[in-house]
């Protein structure tokens, strides 16, 4: 069994050695692109923390995603960025919010079929206070203390449904619930069913972390809080049995497949999941983690396509069975 009649450099002298005995791949059809649509038209508006990721109204959205189904990429993850906010997020369920209008664009062309377009629900991006759910405050104290104001619960929850129905009826193949209130799974489902959109499945953002790498995301949608932060419904980074009870409870309550969140910092998190749950999996490397590595491309100090590879091989290796990553197209591209 020893040296040196095991000699493990045997399988790596070369390239097609080496391909033979690969454990894990990669492949465009599993990765997944998101979308920042804005209004207007020919808006193409780069992301300063996020190069080569621009907020795209919807003709140039259209153009995008073009490109995105010739690399045969797996699907989209739509974002919005409403023309106005208010303290309810009308624009997140209103018939012509911006992303049901992208969805109805997108649906429209025949060849886009290949795209899986998957709507993220969520209110944050259409809030004036930039919070994932409706905002109380305590009327007992002042008005100014924002410390005192509290994300509600089960008062977000209808809007969450509304939301996910007008995005499923505007044609979107997946509903992807990443506000993190309790319940929101069951009541989407319900919502989904009695306005007949049985077939729609939900993606359930059931692992997703109170999480400094979100920053850039943030600048990209126009969505961070006024005031606070979000972990009072985010999860603490430091709880990985907490993120195996959200995972149970949005199964139970009716998700489809769920979304582990951020990745690289959290490989644990997901192969912990990938040995207990049979549902499909798929894990965001989130824009913070996309910006430290452009970072670095553009000092010279990583090279950025093997940077970029290994970074995603690990997330599948370590047990997702898709990436939703805004290196989708490069990654498409060195794979191609
Ligand atoms: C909406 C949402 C966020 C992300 C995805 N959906 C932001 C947040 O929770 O603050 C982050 C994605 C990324 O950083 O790339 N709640």
């Amino acid at each position: 069994m020893n040296f040196p009649a095991t000699r493990m450099r045997r399988l790596r002298r070369t390239p097609a050695l080496r391909s033979l005995v690969r454990e894990t791949h990669l492949h465009p059809g599993a990765l997944v692109y998101p979308l920042f649509l804005c209004p207007g038209e020919g808006v193409r508006k780069e992301v300063a923390s996020m190069p080569g990721v621009f907020n795209l109204s919807i003709d140039e959205a259209l153009k995008e995603a073009e490109s995105c189904a010739a690399l045969g990429l797996g699907g989209l993850l739509l974002f919005g960025l409403p023309a106005q906010k208010d303290d309810l997020a009308t624009g997140a369920y209103s018939e012509n919010g911006i992303v049901q209008q992208g969805l109805h664009a997108l649906k429209r062309n025949r060849s886009l079929d290949s795209l899986v377009l998957i709507a993220d629900v969520c209110l944050c991006e259409y809030t004036s206070h930039g919070h994932c759910g409706i905002v109380a405050r305590d009327s007992a104290r002042g008005p100014e203390d924002t410390d005192l104001y509290e994300v509600q619960n089960d008062a977000t929850l209808p809007l969450l449904s509304r939301t996910a129905v007008s995005l499923a009826q505007a044609g979107a193949d997946i509903v992807a619930p990443s506000d993190m209130m309790d319940g929101r799974v069951k009541a989407i489902r319900a919502a989904l069913d009695a306005a007949s959109c049985h077939a729609t499945p939900i993606l359930s953002y059931a692992s997703k972390f109170a999480s400094a790498f979100y920053g850039p995301f943030r600048e990209a949608a126009g969505s961070a809080p006024q005031f606070g932060d979000r972990r009072s419904y985010q999860m603490d980074g430091a709880n990985l049995r907490e993120a195996m009870r959200e995972i149970d409870l949005d199964i139970a309550e009716g998700a489809d497949m769920v979304l582990m969140k951020p990745a690289l910092p959290y490989l644990d998190v997901i192969r912990a999941a990938r040995e207990r749950f049979d549902i499909p999996l798929g894990a965001y490397q989130v824009s913070g983690e996309y910006a430290m590595l452009q970072a670095a491309f553009q000092r010279g100090w990583l090279s950025p396509d093997r940077a970029m590879l290994e970074s995603l091989i690990s997330i599948r290796r370590s047990g997702a069975d898709f990436i939703v990553t805004y290196f989708a197209k490069n990654a498409a591209q060195s794979l191609g």
